[in-house]
């Protein structure tokens, strides 16, 4: 069965594809034909989908109305181990054009796969989400998201190509040849993840080079949580304009969402090829637009890697479109529901830390949390890091306090805290930083 045509076309003179410019209606009813799609070609090509569709006693005929989605069940990142390493595949193995995997701290790694045809839409996505963020044809743009098999760095690379761009493919890593290189080459944009971006701020200053003459305009971050506080932060130190950038290898790597450079209000998600949901993390009843939840992917037009309805764990909420308002946005994504700490009963977010880190003059934005046990009692403590050029005892202990006291007064606990000098933090080589080392003895 071929897939229903939508032409990723020429981009009109107002900057924006045919999909872009498209209506709500348009797009829901874009929705409709290609979800039919997906959900018959997972069905017939991959035997997980059909054992899971039967069980649940849903055929992919069932669906009529976009509402119907609900009825078909979830899937789940055990359920991409469980078929490991080509299970998931709908097309052949010499269909496939490229493998990526996420690492994964334990057990073995999720592989995902592309079709040329994937490729070929992820570029898109990924060119439409760079003009997005600001970046026209004919700049150079650096891209320092790690290369291999992380989606970061070549997901960005052939968008930055794909958009007629120039790029300059440094991966991560290496923090003073990176500074060299942007120094010497003067590209007009970056992309990085955010914690890494500081780093490469702190190279900057140990250079004795002033981050604001830089010749960077924009930068486009994501890969992981990051607060308002932190873009405040890099915009400033740079001069440019920052934007957030999500994805997930399940659902295709960088590039699923984007935020607009002209609103700075949240992501738009490209739903002409993702299709989201939120959801009750408990329940699993899906939400209302406007609420909170746990965010769930559907794809509408890849062949190698059909996903429905995957549980992300990320925590969001969905709103109306502005920029583009074809399509809806997504808030910043504050957590996910794995990084979640709960603290004698207290939830809390490394991001309400970060946001409260940034507050303070003297500190920088590197930072962690280490969770440790004493007897029945859970401790946190913060370990933060004072600026390059402001340690001093005064400094250490006027931030400690007014950490303390924030913490205390907007989020509700007692948690210790550590200040570092300058550097002290460790920083992560291929971009996304561990905000929580948890001590505590497992159960
Ligand atoms: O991190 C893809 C990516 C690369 C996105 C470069 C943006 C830029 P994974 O390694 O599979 O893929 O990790 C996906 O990272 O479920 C979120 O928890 C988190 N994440 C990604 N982007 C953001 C973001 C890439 N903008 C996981 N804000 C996702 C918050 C993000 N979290």
């Amino acid at each position: 069965m071929a897939l229903p045509a939508f032409a990723h076309d020429a981009i009109g003179k107002d900057g924006l594809d045919s999909a872009e410019r498209a209506s709500r209606d348009q797009i829901l009813s874009l929705q409709r034909e290609r979800l039919a799609w997906s959900l018959r070609h997972a069905y017939e090509n991959v035997p997980f989908y059909k054992a899971k569709f039967d069980a649940a006693g849903v055929h992919p005929s069932d669906f009529r109305e976009l509402s119907d989605l609900s009825k078909f069940p979830f899937t789940v990142k055990t359920d991409l181990r469980d078929n490991y390493p080509f299970g998931m595949f709908a097309v052949p193995r010499e269909k496939i054009a490229r493998i990526h995997g996420s690492s994964g701290t334990t057990g073995k790694p999720i592989v995902v796969g592309y079709t040329q045809a994937d490729l070929d839409m992820w570029a898109d996505v990924m060119a439409r989400s760079l003009r997005a963020a600001g970046v026209r044809p004919g700049m150079m743009v650096h891209v320092a998201y790690g290369y291999g098999l992380f989606t970061g760095g070549l997901g960005a690379h052939y968008g930055v190509e794909r958009l007629g761009c120039t790029v300059i493919p440094m991966s991560g890593g290496m923090t003073e040849r990176q500074v060299q290189l942007l120094e010497d080459f003067r590209p007009d944009a970056i992309m990085v993840t955010p914690s890494y971006m500081l780093a490469i701020l702190d190279g900057f200053t140990k250079a004795g080079l002033d981050p604001a003459q830089s010749s960077l305009k924009f930068g486009v971050f994501g890969a992981e949580p990051w607060t308002n506080a932190m873009r405040q932060e890099i915009e400033r130190a740079f001069a440019l304009d920052a934007t957030d950038i999500y994805g997930l290898s399940e659902v295709i790597g960088p590039g699923v969402a984007q935020e607009c450079v002209e609103t700075k209000d949240g992501l738009h998600i490209w739903e002409d090829h993702f299709l989201p949901e939120v959801i009750d993390p408990i329940t699993g009843e899906v939400l209302p637009d406007g609420e909170k939840g746990e965010l769930v992917f559907t794809s509408l037009t890849k062949e190698a890697f059909p996903i429905i309805r995957y549980r992300t764990r990320d925590l969001t909420r969905l709103l109306p479109g502005t920029a583009r308002p074809g399509m809806r946005r997504m808030e910043k994504v504050t957590g996910r529901s794995d990084d979640m700490i709960i603290l004698r009963g207290v939830n809390v977010f490394p991001t309400q830390i970060e946001e409260i880190l940034m507050a303070v003059e003297d500190c920088s934005g590197h930072y962690q949390i280490e969770l440790t046990r004493t007897g029945r009692m859970d401790e946190m403590t913060v370990h933060a890091e004072i600026r390059e050029g402001r340690w001093s005892e005064a400094s250490v202990e006027g931030s400690s306090r007014r950490i303390l006291k924030r913490i205390k007064d907007t989020i509700g606990v007692s948690t210790r805290i550590e200040m570092h000098p300058p550097g002290a933090i460790e920083r992560t080589a291929t971009g996304k930083a561990k905000r929580v080392v948890d001590k505590r003895p497992k159960e």
